[in-house]
């Protein structure tokens, strides 16, 4: 069975495309190999250090996954900072990361300039962080988006650099895995492309019904269609790209043909689309809630995940040093 490892970013809440977007193909996944999802609490220090919101935002992250459909039965569910090994491994591997290339990577410079006044060496490693968490478990893939490409190009070269330095065939180069035509994208409502939490135009699971309604009603559309069957502009493509994913077909081609003949009023579209993502976010929303409330749930689930990707990690930290040199009196 080939091992999957995934890190989620513990800050910001997860909207319509992170849920009809990865999530969906992860939840699928975990039927099919042996899966690590975590949340990167580590990482987040790198520029968010709060010690009054971290431990929240790992609860309310853990919390909508979990809800969303991520398993513990199926899945190892864990946070990062339970894992002493990745620590001890990312110290191994920046042994073997060379300054220069680790300066390099487009994330670091972005980060740079946004972050001026801390250049911290944790942003520095932030690629061995990252390899360290892959490679503790010897995965075979990585789900990624494209800004996390290049960081999982690092991981293959750490893991060939180990293999070579020590004359091993020990580490897997980790594999990227973008879904392919299973990733559904999620348009913003905005008029503009994707729905992101920087483009700030997200539909949380989170949000209330008084939120999601008014969030779609203030969707941009245009004065609407004057001749019959005539092509969408990007506003429209968008709402009905939507309405697509959460809609049923009957619900879709009504309001095509309304498009189509020019008959559309986009206020009927919007009240439309509004109820179906509703009724898709609320019984999710209403699970997020009972599971942020109930510690006892939160801690089995984080304890038990922790258990299984420990097992895995302590077999590698203990083949690691073995390969190495290090060894114990
Ligand atoms: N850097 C990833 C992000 O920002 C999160 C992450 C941390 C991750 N460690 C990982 C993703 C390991 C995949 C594998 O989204």
């Amino acid at each position: 069975m080939e091992t999957v490892v995934s890190g989620i970013r513990s800050t910001g809440n997860l909207h319509l495309g992170n849920y009809f977007g990865a999530l969906r193909n992860f939840i699928k996944m975990q039927e099919s190999a042996n899966c690590y999802f975590f949340i990167a609490d580590y990482h987040s220090l790198t520029t968010h250090p709060d010690p009054a919101a971290l431990h929240g935002n790992v609860r309310s992250i853990l919390a909508e996954y979990l809800a969303a459909g991520l398993d513990p039965e199926k899945s190892a569910i864990f946070i990062q900072s339970d894992m002493p090994q990745v620590a001890e491994l990312y110290l191994l591997l920046n042994m073997h990361a060379y300054i220069g290339e680790l300066e390099r990577t487009a994330s670091f410079k972005e980060k740079m300039r946004k972050h001026a006044d801390n250049v911290n060496a944790g942003l520095l490693t932030y690629p061995t962080l990252m390899a360290a968490d892959i490679l503790i478990h010897r995965a075979d893939k990585v789900p990624v988006g494209k800004d996390q490409e290049q960081h999982l190009e690092m991981t293959r070269k750490f893991a060939r650099r180990f293999n070579t330095k020590y004359g091993v065939n020990y580490f897997p180069e980790p594999e990227p895995y973008n879904f392919g035509s299973d990733l559904v994208k999620v348009p913003g409502l905005d008029g503009s492309g994707k729905m992101g939490k920087s483009e700030g135009n997200g539909i949380y699971l989170a949000d209330s019904d008084t939120d999601i309604r008014k969030k779609v009603m203030r969707a941009v559309t245009d004065s609407g269609p004057t001749e019959p069957n005539s092509e969408m502009p990007e506003t429209i493509r968008n709402i009905f790209t939507l309405l697509e994913i959460v809609s049923s077909p009957d619900t879709v081609a009504y309001f095509r043909e309304r498009y189509a003949d020019c008959s559309i009023r986009y206020g009927d579209l919007k009240k439309q689309l509004a109820e179906d993502i509703i009724a898709t976010v609320a019984p999710i929303r209403e699970r997020i809630v009972a599971i942020q409330n109930d510690d006892v749930y939160l801690s089995q689930v984080a304890r038990r995940g922790a258990e299984r990707a420990q097992e895995s990690a302590r077999k590698t930290i203990a083949e690691v040093r073995e390969i190495m040199g290090i060894k114990r009196f």
